[in-house]
């Protein structure tokens, strides 16, 4: 089976950005100050990625998982090339697609219309091939009338559904997701998870961020969960699960989340 994604013992350094108030600039003390307070210096940096290595086989599907902060987003702009890392290497073969953030290369003055246009440029398709496929695309999104106006106007749902729609059009060999569910609401959700079922079964090497175990269960094989920038597993998903304690059996405000998360997979 032919290797689609090498992430080979990759870091990334970030550096602690923060700025001083006016007050601490000013005060003749400002070094003492410093001192004193437990922030970290201008500039520190810290890894939010650390050492990490991994394999991803074509036509796998993979949940990537972890906490807030954990480096999830972080890997997926390295695998997806948007950003480069600091040590080791990330190779990928073919064509990605996909949504990183939601808005991510919109252009706010721009209608959606348009959007949709250089966005699908952007992934690579041509003009003639997102003329074929506009209508397609913009029936997924499903804005009505907004549609032609600015994205600078819409809702966080409104600009994940554009995103999403744009991105599930482009023929790829790898498609990435990052928490594409998380704004929009129910049956947009249901309609995405069933297009990347399609998008999985067609034999695309998938690579999903998501907090969703219910999600994570149904669409993927397997299951990679960042620790604080390492990988702290990577296997089964059920035990995916369990290492994150997302198994709904620690909290019981989480299982009416679960319960939903499971009732929203088995619908597709
Ligand atoms: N461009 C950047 N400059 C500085 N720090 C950054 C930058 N991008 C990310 N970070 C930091 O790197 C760490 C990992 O961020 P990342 O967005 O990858 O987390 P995540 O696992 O996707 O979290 P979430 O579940 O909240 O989406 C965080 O501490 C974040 O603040
Ligand atoms: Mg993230």
């Amino acid at each position: 089976m032919t290797t689609s994604i090498v992430v080979d013992n990759v870091s990334k350094t970030f550096r602690y950005q923060y700025n001083r108030t006016l007050k601490q600039v000013l005060r003749p003390d400002r070094r003492k100050r410093d001192a004193a307070d437990d922030r970290p210096a201008p500039d520190a940096t810290f890894k939010a990625l650390d050492g990490v290595s991994f394999e991803v086989k074509q036509g796998e599907s993979i949940g990537l998982m972890g906490l807030n902060g954990s480096g999830k987003s972080t890997l997926l702009k390295l695998v997806s090339g948007v950003m480069l890392p600091d040590e080791g290497k990330v190779l990928t073969r073919g064509r990605i697609s996909g949504l990183i953030a939601t808005g991510a290369g919109f252009h706010n003055e721009l209608t959606g219309r348009d959007n949709i246009y250089m966005n699908a440029a952007m992934l690579g398709m041509t003009k003639d091939e997102i003329d074929s496929k506009f209508d397609d695309i913009a029936g997924f999104a499903d804005v009505g009338r907004q549609l032609d106006m600015p994205v600078g106007n819409y809702s966080s749902g409104q600009f994940a559904r554009l995103g999403f729609a744009v991105a599930v059009h482009v023929d790829c060999d790898i498609f990435i997701a990052d928490e594409v569910l998380a704004v929009g609401d129910r049956p947009f959700k249901r309609k995405c998870l069933k297009r990347m079922k399609q998008i999985r079964e067609s034999g695309i090497t998938m690579f999903y961020v998501s907090h969703s175990a219910g999600s994570v269960k149904k669409m993927c094989d397997r299951a990679i969960v960042l620790d604080k920038g390492r990988v702290g597993f990577d296997g089964d998903v059920d035990e995916a699960i369990r290492f994150l304690h997302y198994d709904g059996d620690e909290e019981g405000d989480d299982d009416d989340v679960d319960a939903r998360d499971e009732a929203l997979a088995s619908d597709i």
